[in-house]
């Protein structure tokens, strides 16, 4: 049996005060998401993607968009009603119960730790190359690549995640002001790298459209989907954005579609101008085409710099991501408390920020990012299935609750969701299944072990009474407790568990 947390009690609960400040409107939350989302996936695993499916990546980039977009659809529907921190771990947790939110927490740490270690990887590919246009230099392979990669230590990838985590604990309207810039920078450069390979154009290098045929496609897919990875992350913003219920939902759909336009008009520009076969698998490719094109290496460099600075964007909104999710965890009594401590002079939880940027710097030091996307993958993947799911659940068990935004189509469009993310779990291979199942056995034991025991939601301390879940929330100064229509809501305290599948 597993424990259901009703979605009154996670925004009753989430209001009660834990410090973090409402600063984001709409445009931080667009920008947010393009700061998320746009980074590695284009600037180095194109070329991948490329590698796979031929000139067909359009194709791919389309399908891992179509994917997102039915699960955006659901991510829209549930932050708008139910805007607190977790994201689709507290989605989980009011749909599929405790046991299911804890994996989906765990996975969490695959799509939001793994992948700021991955993206911190890429990172120094285009570093040495930022170097190399300025200096004519590049680091020793011995300090900028792990021991995967023919090096020992990757010094960039730490100093990135270094530099997010001082960005994350000043405060989130630092980190989303720097986010912002930096998003639209990076805008600003890929829709230059279009037009400079546009103006290269050449029909004849879009064939053979399709070299390997559908099987390339459908590899080129799992590969671009990693491009994708981080639309969520807007919805972890739900406890500091202005009015999350009409913001979210607007933003997740903004983001998605801005992206995947330039997604596709970034990949018909490079392989226009100079061939799939000289795209993929190369490193630092935007900058190589760009160089082709002008004939000068500053193009390249500038190429490169928008990668720096979008890649660092990722690294930074990703971990902001990962400390909100590890903020509600704890607060559910599911991992340590220290997570969730939130600073009362920059309003941040800066210990757990620490902790994520110490634990994951190591995997970003010492590892290859061929090894680590896999995982991340399939553990995205594997989220974005259980939101599909906890939409169908929640439309059911509750019906009343407020949605400031409804998914069209139900119930196929959260069904086209779980197929298509099936689809592409398959795709990822045995050897990452594998690896896939390992890591759910650990977790389920560190549910059992820790989870479990410590959960807050355990029988006995608050009358749960039927409520309005669109009530007003209301802290009352001094009395430390939140009154919900009804349900009063004491810090730390608990309400019976519904027991539920
Ligand atoms: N989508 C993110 C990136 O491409 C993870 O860097």
């Amino acid at each position: 049996m597993s424990r259901i947390k009703s979605p009154a009690l996670l925004v009753a609960q989430a209001g009660t005060g834990h410090g973090l400040k409402r600063t984001m409107g709409r445009f931080q939350l667009i920008c947010f998401g393009v700061g998320a989302i746009v980074g590695t996936g284009i600037f180095v695993g194109l070329s991948d993607s490329v590698a796979q499916a031929g000139p067909a990546v359009v194709v791919s980039f389309l399908l891992a968009a179509i994917t997102c977009v039915f699960t955006a659809f659901s991510f829209a529907e549930l932050g708008g009603a139910i805007p607190v921190s977790g994201s689709s771990y507290s989605f989980a947790y009011a749909g599929l119960g405790e046991t299911t939110a804890f994996l989906v927490g765990w996975c969490l740490l695959l799509e939001y730790g793994i992948s700021i270690s991955a993206v911190a990887v890429g990172w120094s590919q285009y570093v040495n190359e930022l170097l190399h246009s300025l200096t004519g230099l590049t680091l020793p392979a011995a300090l900028s690549a792990g021991p995967g990669d023919g090096g020992i230590v990757n010094l960039p990838a730490v100093i990135v995640i270094a530099m997010a985590a001082v960005l994350l604990v000043r405060g989130v309207r630092e980190s989303a002001r720097a986010t912002a810039a930096m998003a639209l920078l990076k805008l600003a450069i890929l829709a230059a790298f279009c037009a400079v390979g546009y103006s290269a154009f050449k029909d004849g290098n879009l064939t053979p459209f399709s070299p390997a045929g559908l099987g390339g496609v459908g590899a080129g897919t799992t590969a671009a989907f990693f491009s994708y990875i981080g639309f969520d992350a807007i919805t972890t913003a739900g406890e500091e954005a202005k009015n999350p219920r009409k913001d979210i939902p607007v933003a997740i759909l903004v983001c998605m579609g801005v992206v995947t336009l330039l997604y596709c008009a970034v990949a018909l520009a490079a392989i226009g101008a100079v061939g799939g076969h000289q795209v993929g698998s190369r490193p630092a490719a935007l900058s190589y085409v760009v160089n082709e094109v002008t004939g000068s290496t500053v193009g390249g460099g500038i190429i490169a710099f928008g990668a720096v600075v979008a890649i660092a964007s990722v690294v930074l909104a990703v971990m902001y991501g990962q400390t909100r999710i590890l903020l509600s965890m704890s607060r559910d009594g599911l991992v340590p408390p220290v997570f969730a401590k939130v600073d009362r002079r920059t309003s941040t939880p800066v210990a757990g920020t620490l902790i994520v940027a110490a634990v994951f710097a190591v995997p970003g030091a010492f590892s290859s990012l061929d090894a680590v996307v896999g995982l991340c993958t399939i553990g995205t993947l594997a989220i974005m299935a259980v939101v599909n799911i906890a939409v169908i659940a929640l439309r059911r068990s509750e019906p009343g609750l407020t949605r400031s935004f409804r998914v069209p189509l139900y119930p196929v469009m959260p069904l086209l969701g779980i197929g298509f993310c099936l689809y592409l779990m398959y795709e990822t291979g045995v050897t990452t299944w594998l690896q896939f199942a390992v890591f759910l056995a650990v977790g389920l034991l560190v549910y059992a072990g820790y989870g479990r025991r410590h959960s807050t939601l355990v029988a006995g301390a608050v009358q749960a009474v039927p409520v309005a879940e669109d009530a007003e929330v209301t802290a009352l100064p001094g009395a430390g407790a939140t009154v919900l229509a009804g349900v009063e809501v004491t810090p730390g305290a608990t309400e019976p568990a519904r027991q539920g599948a």
